[in-house]
């Protein structure tokens, strides 16, 4: 496996990928325009994709258990949506105006997610948050945020504080350092930025009693794949709730990754009643999206109707027909009994893929709900971003985990990130445990 009929990988130099990855480093700075795709020495290259499968320029098939980036909740080719995309296409790609599958999709979104009174699309997840916290600080008066150590939110200045921490610089754990997760951030950025422990209520009063009247926002990824999706001690989001009120904070819950977890998003899950949310990946179908949803007296301060509105926010190609008839096409399929079936496949795959690091005495974890899992090297319970990298493997060896994975057909992301699709079933899901099987055989054999 890993290799094409010719007995040809796509590390091999003189493969297709290398000409590509040697052509694309020459205009692109280190060939690629995605950090999170890009592993050493160079990625795999898309041909095409069939439902669940990938394959490469090499022609190698692999199935896809990364989906882009867990996007394409459907796999690759779905039929409705490429119906709806081609009608589409015929209607007309772009216009200044809006269009009905905006109006759909808006109603639908609003009529699942019972937070959501309004809804305003964007083109990505990052867009979207930037949004948000923008609409938050216009709302309070307030302009700093408060997020949780170890959680991505997307590029936005403020958010790319403290998602990659390390021991080195993480500081006190009831209180954790801001520290740049980019360089290019304003200098007065950190300290805009209150990092707090997730499922540390004790640390999270003390931090917001000193800081709490300064906080526009609290932004929360409800089940965060870079914090190694830890899952919320009893309580925890009631709590958050609570005391954000309490101190005139707005919260904004994340959901560009974890909607996929129930057709009312994790908030329909594990409760939670946030002010905003964002969303982005499955909501488009396969293609760029993101929205910011919540409580009309929010969100209205973007309504023009009544004048100049208090918060401004364009782009060319927001709410474009495409984006919404492939959006409207995929989250219509995502019925109860779909949500069920891919979430069960997903408990079933993550109990085979720990029993495998089990029987092989390698500490190591699959996490996650749902169809979202997340490979760790760790055995450590994940209750936080720290105790997700604290006990860790050194990168090397998941990077060759990876590899294996590679090699043995199935694609993950570089940092372990992985969702099922709803053309999977029980034959996919025995695949990746084989897979797995014989990948964490290879790396023990050194
Ligand atoms: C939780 C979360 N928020 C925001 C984003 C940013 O979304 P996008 O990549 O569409 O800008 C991501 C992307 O992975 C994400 O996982």
């Amino acid at each position: 496996m890993g290799k094409n009929e010719k007995g040809r990988g796509f590390l091999d130099p003189s493969s297709e990928t290398a000409a590509l990855y040697a052509e694309a480093s020459k205009f692109i700075p280190g060939g690629t325009s995605r950090i999170h795709y890009y592993f050493s020495p160079y990625p795999i290259y898309a041909q095409s994709g069939e439902g669940c499968h990938l394959t490469d320029v090499e022609g190698t098939r692999r199935l896809d258990f990364l989906n882009n980036m867990t996007a394409l909740i459907h796999g690759h080719g779905n039929p409705a949506i490429k119906k709806a995309l081609f009608e589409q296409i015929e209607r007309g790609l772009a216009f200044s105006e809006p269009s009905e599958p905006e109006v759909r999709l808006a109603r639908l979104m609003i009529e699942r997610v019972k937070s959501l009174q309004k809804i305003r699309f964007s083109n990505s997840g990052t867009e979207a948050v930037m949004m948000a916290i923008k609409l938050a600080r216009a709302y309070t008066g307030r302009s700093r945020i408060a997020k949780f150590e170890g959680f991505y939110h997307g590029y936005y200045d403020y958010v790319q504080v403290s998602f990659s921490s390390n021991p080195a610089n993480w500081g006190p754990a009831e209180a954790p350092a801001s520290t740049p997760s980019s360089g290019g951030l304003a200098d007065s950025v950190l300290g805009d930025v209150l990092v707090m422990p997730f499922n540390d209520q004790k640390a999270v009063e003390g931090l917001l009693e000193r800081h709490g009247r300064s906080i526009a926002a609290l932004v929360l990824d409800p089940l965060s794949n870079k914090g190694g999706f830890p899952l919320p001690v009893e309580g925890f989001f009631k709590f958050l709730r609570e005391i954000t009120r309490s101190y005139g904070i707005l919260t904004i819950y994340d959901e560009v990754i974890s909607f996929r977890v129930d057709s009312g998003g994790a908030q329909g899950k594990y409760g939670g009643d946030p002010d905003l949310t964002t969303f982005g990946k499955i909501m488009g179908g396969g293609l760029p999206v993101g929205a910011v949803g919540g409580k009309a007296e929010v969100m209205d301060l973007l309504d023009p109707s009544q004048g100049s509105p208090r918060v401004i926010s364009g782009g060319t190609a927001s709410a474009n027909p495409l984006t919404m008839a492939a959006g409207l096409a995929a989250m219509e399929q995502m019925t109860p009994p779909v949500y069920a079936r891919i979430n069960w496949l997903g408990d079933l795959l993550r109990k085979k893929a720990n029993e495998v690091f089990a029987a092989a005495g390698e500490p190591a974890q699959l996490t996650g709900e749902g169809s979202l899992f997340r490979l760790l090297m760790t055995g450590e319970p994940i209750t936080d971003y720290r105790t997700s990298i604290r006990k860790a493997a050194p990168q090397e060896r998941f990077n060759q985990l990876h590899r294996n994975l590679l090699d043995e057909g199935v694609i993950i992301s570089k940092e372990g990130l992985a969702c099922l699709s709803t053309p999977m079933g029980e034959a996919e899901v025995d695949q990746f445990v084989k897979a797995l099987e014989r990948a964490v055989a290879k790396l023990q054999k050194g």
